[in-house]
């Protein structure tokens, strides 16, 4: 036996030792390159993994993924946790990111909704030449304007003379027809509303054109908080796995407060649910008083426009079918001035780099508000209605510079806290 010896194969221990040598190092050295490729792959993985994007392990190919039209995007939108309102708070503040509907906003839920609802009745049917009739001058025309187009329909869009030129720009290059009429009373039968409403009786009554016309009706029409009901209140309970203390979120059709609150508060009996309302609207005395009626309709201040405020799509005086029908399960209602839905505006960029419109901004505060009444520890769950792009040139105008080296003002600041606590005593109705 020796370094001479050869084995039972005829292998010098020699060779038998090189070979062993050879196996061992070509080994560790995968190893090795394992290790520093794993850190690799590693970094990137945690990186997403705090996000939404997937890129490990998800390389099957998953054909239900697929989502069929524009249509198939509608829904299912993500529920974010805002960092700085929760920090500051104590509460979990989520929102329901609507924005992030095809559309860019929650209105493609109703838009999509109250088409197949004419659909199923037998009053629109697609490429005969039917035309979608709405007064809107908020994102209900661009959501309809989508919806249409992809449906094989038209859609023909009442708005005041003076919406933002932004909005109409959009309806136009989605293909919309649009018609201004000049900003009147809903009981005047010029007012947009009227308008859009008469335009599909007359298409309806006039025998030599093609095509029927459908009056969507947002404010009326059932399949608005209907399909709130039916998708965005089961979503919010999934996502928060039934966890939820408190919904807050502004009235403007009332469709998405009444048929997320319908479906919530069946299934969660304790939960509260608090109307968020800009200057101007009638809904926060409604609630709070049993009474419709806002300050700003006093007497000789009656102004151009019924609710008078910065805030777009939100704020109303007159019950709509929409809104009645969850007006019993509003259990509180916070005012929220111009001055602070313009700060948390400003506040959500510079903490969050969260960009959101006027109706968002306000619900935000009114989020806070409540968070800091009740104490920390609570779950509150809101919405980001639409983004700020679609405010710019009112909105986002009058809120000024937003970061720069000036220090960001802290939560409390912008709240007017001491306006919450006299208002939620009063007993009298009172305008914020
Ligand atoms: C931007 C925006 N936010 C909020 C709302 C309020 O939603 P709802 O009509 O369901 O009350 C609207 C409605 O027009 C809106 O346009």
């Amino acid at each position: 036996m020796g370094w001479q010896m050869t084995g039972r194969f005829g292998i010098s221990p020699q060779l038998l030792l090189g070979l062993s040598l050879g196996v061992l190092l070509s080994a560790s050295c995968r190893q090795i390159w394992a290790v520093v490729a794993s850190r690799l792959t590693r970094d990137d993985d945690s990186t997403y993994a705090q996000g939404r994007i997937q890129t490990k392990g998800d390389d099957e190919a998953v054909k239900s993924e697929i989502r069929v039209g524009v249509e198939g995007l509608i829904g299912n939108t993500p529920l974010m946790k805002v960092k700085s309102l929760s920090d500051a708070t104590g509460c979990e503040i989520l929102a329901k990111v609507e924005m992030m509907n095809p559309g860019g906003s929650a209105k493609d839920r109703i838009a999509l909704a109250i088409v197949e609802q004419a659909e199923a009745d037998g009053l629109l049917r697609p490429n005969s030449g039917d035309v979608v009739y709405e007064g809107t001058s908020g994102s209900t025309g661009i959501s309809l304007a989508m919806i249409c187009r992809a449906k094989g329909y038209r859609a023909h869009i009442c708005l005041p003379d003076d919406t933002s030129t932004e909005k109409v720009d959009l309806l136009e290059k989605l293909g919309a027809e649009v018609e201004k009429v000049p900003p009147a009373s809903i009981v005047d039968r010029r007012q947009y509303v009227n308008q859009a409403r008469a335009r599909a009786t007359d298409r309806n009554n006039d025998d030599s054109v093609e095509g029927r016309g459908l009056f969507a009706d947002q404010f009326e029409n059932e399949a608005n908080w209907k399909a709130h009901c039916d998708h965005t209140g089961p979503e919010i309970y999934k996502q928060t796995g039934g966890n939820v203390d408190v919904f807050v979120t502004g009235a403007g059709t009332g469709g998405t407060i009444s048929g997320v609150s319908r479906y919530l508060k069946q299934k969660l009996p304790k939960l509260k649910v608090v109307l968020a309302d800009p200057p101007g609207s009638g809904l926060y005395n409604k609630v709070k008083y049993g009474v419709m009626f806002d300050i700003m309709e006093r007497e000789g201040t009656r102004r151009r426009h019924q609710v008078d405020t910065l805030v777009e799509g939100i704020g109303i005086n007159r019950v709509t079918r929409n809104f009645d029908v969850g007006m019993p399960l509003v259990d509180d209602a916070i005012r929220v001035t111009d001055k602070e839905s313009l700060a948390m505006a400003k506040f959500l960029v510079e903490h969050d780099g969260l960009f959101v419109g006027s109706s968002t901004a306000v619900n935000c505060v009114a989020a806070a508000k409540y968070a800091l009444k009740i104490g920390p520890g609570h779950t509150i769950v809101t919405i980001i209605c639409d983004s700020g792009t679609r405010h710019l040139s009112k909105f986002w105008k009058a809120v000024g510079p937003v970061g720069g080296e000036l220090p960001a003002v802290p939560l409390e600041d912008i709240l007017n806290l001491s306006s919450t606590a006299s208002t939620s005593r009063a007993n009298t109705p009172v305008n914020g």
